[in-house]
This record gives structure tokens, sequence and C-alpha cells, in this order.
């Protein structure tokens, strides 16, 4: 059986505590997201402990930078072990056909796919910075711009992965953070789809970090999360 499409977002200030959660969970039945504040506090070493203990590490860095040294902290980041990385597609074609040719030097290569624009930004905040269109608009040119450099795919809301699963080809991927079961609490995020919607609008890969990670029982909420799409 397929490995299920959910990663869990380790959304923790210390490796104490990430890990307290992540002694509970089976790495064949999720993969793990590490991201700045964690990655900023606890470096390298928390990423060598996941992987370590068999779980397959998106590392959600972001980067945007220069070709070079994008391309750079991401042979680092390929080094460490890590099954997938991201970087901003408004860092331009450059910046990601050079990262991803610096990452196919390797016999086995990590995934990399592209933030298009951060679900935070509204079309005034995107007129501010000098984005004309619509955040639709802008997601849909910059996920196209990701694919024709070679990325492997983008991440999105839900809300838009039909968009851009229309327009991408069948194998790039769609990673949607976003998404909440039907029962469970929005946190802060506005605009979720349930996890069986989000895969069936073409998500290949699902972002929960709080409907697991503060779950009285984390295991049974991911339990719960993949018995869902199995069913669906
Ligand atoms: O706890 P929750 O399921 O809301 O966590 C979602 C994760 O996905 C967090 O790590 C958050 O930073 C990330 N994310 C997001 N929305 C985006 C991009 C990333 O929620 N547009």
């Amino acid at each position: 059986m397929n490995k299920p499409p959910v990663i869990v977002a380790l959304d923790f200030p210390d490796q104490r505590s990430a890990l307290a959660l992540v002694d509970r969970l089976d790495p064949s039945l999720c993969r793990l997201k590490v991201g700045k504040e964690l990655f900023t506090r606890s470096g390298p070493a928390i990423v060598e402990s996941l992987t370590r203990r068999g779980f397959e590490l998106f590392l959600d860095l972001k980067f945007h930078d220069i070709p070079n040294t994008v391309a750079a902290a991401c042979d680092a980041a390929a080094d460490l072990g890590v099954w997938m990385m991201n970087l901003h597609a408004s860092g331009g074609r450059r910046m990601m056909e050079t990262a991803r040719e610096r990452l196919e030097k390797r016999s086995e290569r990590p995934l990399l796919i592209a933030v298009t624009i951060l679900t935070s930004l509204g079309e005034e905040d995107l007129a501010e910075i000098g984005f004309s269109g619509t955040p639709q608009e802008n997601v849909l040119r910059l996920a196209a711009l990701a694919a024709s450099s070679g990325l492997d795919g983008v991440v999105c809301s839900p809300l838009e992965a039909a968009a851009i699963r229309e327009r991408q080809g069948g194998k790039f991927l769609l990673v949607t953070p976003g998404v909440r079961p039907a029962t469970a609490s929005l946190d802060d995020q506005k605009r979720v789809m349930t996890p069986a919607d989000a895969v069936q609008a073409g998500a290949t890969h699902l972002v929960i970090g709080r409907p697991i990670t503060a779950a009285e029982d984390p295991v049974a909420a991911l339990e719960a999360i993949n018995k869902t799409l199995s069913n669906a």
C-alpha cells in the first residue's frame, strides 16, 4: 500500500517537544515537516533525529536568494537526507533551474517544490509589492513558471488545487496546508477543506499540524484522517 499523503507539521518550539510527539508516530503512516522555527532553534540535529527514526522529512525553509546561494542551500539540505524541500517561485526561473540542476547531480535527489503566493497575502498586499492581478492569477502564473523550471510541484491552498491540476500534468505535486477534518477546530485557518476533499481536488500531499499535534490522542487523530482518505 502507498504511504498515506499526510505530512504532520512539527510546529514545536524545541526538539524535545517535537520528539515527544514523533516518538508516538509510525513512519509508515505519515511524513513530517520541519519549518523555520524548529529548524532555527534545533538546527540540522532535529532533521538527523527524524530521518534516523525512519521518517521522510519535508524541510520547509522556503529559500529565496540569488541562484548560487539557493542552490548551495538546497545541496546542504539534501546532504541532511531530507525527502522534500522548497523555495519561493518569485525568486525566478534562473534560481529554480539552478537549484534543480544542482540537486540533479546526485544519484538520488530530494523533491523540490515551490511556494507561489503566500496565502496570507491578499490582492492589496500584492499590489503594494508590485504584483498586479488577483492572488489566484499570480498563483497560476507562478505554478506554471515552477513547472517549466523543472520543479516537482508547488505548495498551495486546497482551494487552488483543482485549477492548478487542470493546467499542470498529473505528476505535478500539490502540497496543501489548510486542511481540516470535518470535526476539527479551524484554529487560525480560514479557508479549509477536509482531507478527502483536498485529495479529490488534486492534492497529492496534505500538510496537517494542530488537528494531529494538539489532539488529545495524536495517533488516533492521524489514524482517523488516514481512514477517511482510504474510505474516500
Ligand atoms: O496546524 P496547521 O494544520 O494549521 O498547520 C499548517 C502548517 O502549514 C503550518 O506549519 C503552517 O505554517 C503551514 N502553512 C499554512 N498555510 C500556508 C503555508 C504553510 O498553514 N499557506
